[in-house]
């Protein structure tokens, strides 16, 4: 056990000279100061006529936060009110997160915008939700388990756990989407960035330029890393974000060989998460960025908590007194009991079917998978995703790709993909960190329709109308499409 506290003495805004990671095809940024220049631009839907805005700076603003905006590059006439913007930081945070909410615009327009307090030239844009009802086809983008990419996270040189370090000149995940962007937005439904693992990869050696004694300012500077690299595309498209055990694990990951645990404020009960991102709860009756949901034509996205507040008296399996049986992810509860579970019923219950066909849930840890699964969060959501006809069930945690068939309580659905009545699950955490791929169980399950855990890659959900649905396993490195399926449902448009 390492003492603290002789890491809080050192300077909160003095660690600003970061590496940052060199990716030929992320656009390179700027070594950030002290001024009031953004970085880490990131946008989120607020419902179809709003949007969250979100941007850091490592001093504090002088005022509210506000953004100018408009229809073109060269115009930006509007300017948001200081009602609508915010300020967060926290005690080791090296940045202040700036959230500003835009409210009556047009749907599915595409805007652009600046913040206000920057001498910086670039703008920034975003296109609205499509309007709930509109059944016009689209594509969005799923990647769960995607962590910081370069020299200080998953490269060519990966450290100790890694199964697959990257090969020279491999496009990796955040590239990929970058070259593919024929999505409308990014779901990323937990574990962002993996900067909890800054002690691990301290301890196992692969962080040669700083030292444990860095402590927090190691932390930080991964996470800063992080959003760096995701800005070439989170400053142009919406990113939805949903909470994984690395947004508060405290175990750092697989330390615990090595005898040190340190546990720093950002890291803790999901404190970066809520202060880094604004999701559309307060538009859905959600709880911040840990459940809510959102539509986008003709589709209702839910976003689930498999982390915390399961409800039905159950924990989340790294919650102290947990299934994991260690206390890595000392988190939550943030709602009062079955907050949660009563909010998804109710939710679920109120989509318009006729406007939304399709339901698509997303939580972090799967049930189904040939790997580790979570029975308890099985056992908390299952039956409320079957009751409501959810669509589709996505996840991660387990690092690898694999599509089950329709399910439900273990009973494979009888007509498959071909209008069936049970929701169908696929499992995506092969987006890409330090530690790699994992492995998938020697025998697959019963369920299993197509796995891999050799290939990074990210989900393309492709909504072409109100009967098919196809999801994509597209492989980071070349584009190419490793599995694909069409859902079909047999309903009146
Ligand atoms: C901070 O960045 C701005 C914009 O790039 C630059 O003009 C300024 O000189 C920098 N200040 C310091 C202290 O490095
Ligand atoms: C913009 O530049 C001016 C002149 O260099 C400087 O005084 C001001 O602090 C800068 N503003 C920001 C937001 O960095
Ligand atoms: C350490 O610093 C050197 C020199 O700046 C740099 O080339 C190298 O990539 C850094 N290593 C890591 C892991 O950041
Ligand atoms: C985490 O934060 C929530 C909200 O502030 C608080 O209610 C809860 O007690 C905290 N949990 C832990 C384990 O610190
Ligand atoms: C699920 O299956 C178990 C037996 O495998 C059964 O006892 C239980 O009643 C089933 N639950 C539902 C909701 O169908
Ligand atoms: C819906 O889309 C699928 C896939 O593109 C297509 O085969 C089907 O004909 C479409 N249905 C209607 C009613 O247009």
């Amino acid at each position: 056990m390492l003492p603290m506290k002789h890491h809080l003495v050192l300077p909160l805004l003095g660690f600003v000279s970061f590496v940052l990671a060199d990716l030929p095809s992320v656009s390179h940024v700027r070594v950030p100061n002290d001024t009031f220049e953004p970085v880490q631009i990131r946008q989120a839907y607020a419902g179809s006529t709003g949007m969250h805005l979100s941007w850091n700076t490592f001093a504090k603003l002088p005022a509210p936060p506000t953004v100018h905006y408009g229809f073109s590059p060269t115009f930006l006439p509007f300017l948001s009110s200081p009602h609508n913007g915010e300020s967060v930081t926290y005690p080791t945070s090296l940045t202040y997160n700036n959230h500003v909410r835009l409210k009556q615009l047009f749907p599915n327009t595409k805007y652009y915008w600046k913040p206000a307090f920057s001498n910086a030239s670039s703008i920034f844009s975003f296109t609205t939700a499509r309007e709930t009802g509109d059944h016009t086809p689209f594509t969005a983008a799923v990647v769960v388990d995607l962590g910081l990419i370069g020299p200080q996270g998953l490269s060519t040189t990966v450290g100790a756990g890694a199964a697959h370090p990257l090969q020279p000149g491999e496009i990796n995940t955040i590239q990929s989407l970058q070259q593919h962007q024929d999505w409308d937005f990014l779901w990323h439904p937990g574990d962002i960035a993996y900067a909890d693992y800054w002690l691990k990869e301290e301890l196992q050696g692969f962080l040669p330029n700083t030292s444990i004694a860095d402590g927090f300012h190691v932390y930080e500077s991964l996470l800063n890393q992080f959003y760096d690299e995701m800005t070439p595309l989170t400053s142009q498209k919406p990113w939805m974000v949903g909470p994984g055990n690395h947004e508060a694990n405290c175990d750092n990951g697989g330390t615990k060989g090595y005898d040190v645990t340190i546990c720093i404020p950002g890291q803790t009960n999901f404190t970066g998460f809520r202060n880094h991102f604004r999701m559309p709860s307060s538009e859905s009756g959600g709880l911040e960025n840990f459940w809510f949901s959102f539509n986008h034509g003709m589709v209702h996205f839910v976003q689930f908590d498999t982390e915390t507040d399961l409800g039905h008296g159950l924990l989340g399996p790294d919650q102290p007194g947990g299934s994991a049986g260690n206390p890595g992810e000392d988190s939550g509860p943030f709602g009062l009991a079955d907050q949660q579970i009563q909010w998804l019923i109710n939710d679920l219950k109120n989509v318009d079917r006729k406007k939304t066909p399709w339901v698509v849930a997303a939580g972090h840890r799967p049930w189904y998978v040939s790997g580790t699964a979570c029975p308890e969060c099985r056992e908390a959501f299952e039956a409320t995703l079957n009751q409501y006809s959810v669509d589709l069930v996505m996840s991660g945690h387990v690092h690898v790709y694999e599509r089950s068939a329709p399910i439900f309580n273990g009973t494979v659905d009888p007509n498959g993909l071909n209008n069936p009545k049970f929701p169908w699950y696929i499992t995506n955490g092969a987006a890409g960190h330090y530690d790699g791929l994992d492995t998938l169980s020697a025998t697959l399950a019963p369920y299993s329709r197509a796995a891999s855990d050799k290939y990074y890659g990210w989900s393309r959900l492709v909504f072409h109308n109100c009967t098919h649905l196809t999801h994509e396993f597209v492989k980071s490195a070349d584009g190419t499409v490793l599995d694909s399926a069409t859902l079909f449902k047999d309903r009146k448009c």
